[in-house]
């Protein structure tokens, strides 16, 4: 597939938070794309709650974790916050953000702060542009390492990481074929 030829790639969470309800996913498909303003772009796949929440408090929060939340991210990635409350499970604090309704995580060597500028189709995925209106560094943040994944550990196969009950989960809608296709 051609995504495979982009990586190791570096791993993020990625929070949001509308109408009481917050949630955090794990994110790789995710760069700085300007300085000044400061701006960064995501891809969030269309079915993702946090994609939900996102367009619906137009703000999110890009946290940096380190090697030490390895297993978090891949808990966070395995599983929708539809159906399971990945702080909790995944032993994530939330922390009050300053300038979004989205939580910082405090376990996270970093805490990036945006706001939705706009939105593009991506086929199966929404592209995200958002600025960054507020960084908050951890102590460790200068010491830790990015967190990366490569191609073999993605094909591997995150859903071990899924909690049991994650397997409740409704079947997900097969591909078109133009879709299968483009993946062959
Ligand atoms: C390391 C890792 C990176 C991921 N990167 C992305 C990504 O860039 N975009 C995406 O849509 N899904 C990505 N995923 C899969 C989502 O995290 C997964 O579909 C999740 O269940 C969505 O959760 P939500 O519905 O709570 O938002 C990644 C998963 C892992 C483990």
């Amino acid at each position: 597939m051609f995504k495979d030829l982009f990586y190791p790639r570096q791993a993020v969470l990625v929070t949001a938070a509308s109408g009481g309800k917050a949630n955090v996913t794990a994110v790789e498909w995710i760069t700085p794309i300007g300085e000044k303003p400061p701006m960064l772009a995501l891809s969030l796949h269309n079915t993702s709650l946090t994609l939900d929440l996102l367009s619906t408090s137009m703000e999110f929060v890009v946290a940096i974790p380190s090697e030490k939340l390895r297993d978090a991210v891949l808990l966070c990635g395995a599983t929708s916050g539809k159906f399971i409350d990945k702080f909790s499970e995944a032993a994530l604090t939330q922390v009050k953000a300053r300038r979004v309704a989205a939580p910082l995580i405090m376990e996270a060597a970093a805490n990036i702060e945006c706001k939705v500028l706009n939105y593009t189709s991506a086929g199966d995925h929404t592209l995200v542009v958002g600025e960054v209106v507020e960084i908050t560094l951890s102590k460790e943040s200068r010491e830790s390492a990015p967190l990366m994944f490569g191609v073999a550990e993605r094909k591997a196969g995150w859903q071990e990481k899924a909690p049991e009950r994650v397997l409740e989960k409704p079947a997900e809608k097969q591909p078109d074929k133009a879709q299968e296709k483009v993946e062959k």
